[in-house]
């Protein structure tokens, strides 16, 4: 398309993840601990699904093509399923997808399914409760988790489980659920431990890196390398010799992906963030709701994508290592 847009370093705008909710039913670790003193968007500060279909359409008009809805739990928001609908009706939009922690997916994944969420990445860091309990915070175990799993795959969606790693937390569940997963056919990513945000009190030492876990996995499952899906996946994928299931690795602390990175991001009450690690956004919720006519809603978002050269994860290094700090917005904020 001739409208399409691209940022300073030559990158498309293709993909939009939209963050339903900051509330999260789940105080993962790495994310939300429960310790750590979250505040919640008040509901009256949301945008309204009306409001994100029509912020929708302009992205589809600069080339988005793709949906993530993520939160906190996107499953929290009421009447998601609404959502999808109107969401799937947009022009030029190919792919609604839904990345969630998978508790109250047994009861949604038909109606989401019908809606037009095809795929669905689920969040999953260990198998053994004691471990997961310890991750997720609430006292959730595993079998919700799996539960969930089961449901999205009988509804007929496309699933891969995300996992975080975290040293010293979970590290001893990278073998068990390689093994479960290879064994059930679902493509499992493990997900480096990111400086998201601030209250999870991050530290490079936390950090097992993919390399490691590679090495891991191939000792006992031998994996050859697989073609990515499309343009700027992030996870870098492997497939067990022999068979055709995948796994993959999620690299942002040690292998930085910025390069191809063609995400945006829409928090809750209508911020747009051009990075996960961006310290602000530009609040979007004024233009919606002031006169503005589509084509001044557009004009914004591309210029917008027009003069981005956010590249934190490439850049973390020189970061930390002139001891600058950076303000971080939460991942629960603007959901991963
Ligand atoms: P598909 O490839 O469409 O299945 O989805 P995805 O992997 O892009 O989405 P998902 O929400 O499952 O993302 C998994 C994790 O990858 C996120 O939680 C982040 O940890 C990481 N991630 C996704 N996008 C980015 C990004 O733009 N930058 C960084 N640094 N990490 C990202
Ligand atoms: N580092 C890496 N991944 C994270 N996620 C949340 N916080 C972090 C972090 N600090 C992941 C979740 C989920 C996705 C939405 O974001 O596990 O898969
Ligand atoms: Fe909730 Fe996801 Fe954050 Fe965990 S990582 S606290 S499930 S938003
Ligand atoms: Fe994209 Fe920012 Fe992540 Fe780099 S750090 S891949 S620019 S979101």
């Amino acid at each position: 398309r001739e409208t399409q847009v691209r940022d300073a370093y030559d990158r498309p705008l293709r993909d939009l993840r939209i963050s339903v909710t900051d509330r999260c039913n789940f105080r993962c670790v790495y994310c939300m601990p429960s310790e750590a003193n979250i505040c919640f968007m008040p509901r009256e500060q949301l945008l309204s699904f009306e409001e994100i279909v029509r912020l929708a359409q302009q992205f589809a008009g600069l080339g988005t093509e793709k949906i993530r809805l993520t939160g906190g739990e996107p499953l929290l928001r009421k009447d998601l399923v609404q959502l999808v609908k109107m969401l799937y009706e947009i022009e030029g939009i190919k792919d609604i997808a839904l990345t969630t922690n998978g508790v109250l997916l047994k009861r949604y994944a038909k109606d989401l399914y019908q809606a037009g969420v095809k795929r669905v990445n689920i969040s999953l860091d260990a198998l053994d409760d004691e471990v997961f309990t310890v991750m997720n915070g609430v006292g959730a175990r595993s079998g919700q988790v799996l539960a969930g799993v089961d449901a999205a795959l009988e509804a007929g969606m496309t699933v891969k489980v995300n996992m975080v790693v975290k040293k010293g937390m979970n590290a001893s569940q990278i073998l068990p659920m390689a093994r479960f997963f290879k064994e059930k056919g679902i493509m499992l990513r493990y997900i480096e431990y990111m400086d998201v945000g601030s209250s999870n009190g991050w530290n490079m030492e936390d950090v097992v890196t993919n390399k490691e876990i590679r090495d891991m996995i191939h000792a006992e499952m031998p994996m050859e390398p697989a073609d990515p899906a499309y343009f700027g996946e992030v996870a870098s994928r492997y497939r067990y010799v022999g068979t055709d299931v995948e796994v993959g690795f999620i690299s942002s602390v040690s292998e930085a992906f910025c390069s191809s990175c063609t995400r945006a991001r829409l928090s809750a009450d209508g911020q747009l963030y051009t990075c996960l690690f961006a310290d602000k956004g530009l609040p979007l919720k004024p233009l919606l709701r002031s006169a503005a006519s589509d084509e001044e809603i557009q004009g914004t978002l591309r210029a917008a994508w027009h003069k981005r050269d956010d590249r934190y994860s490439e850049e973390r290094v020189s970061y930390y290592e002139s001891g600058r700090q950076k303000k971080r917005i939460e991942m629960s904020y603007i959901g991963g």
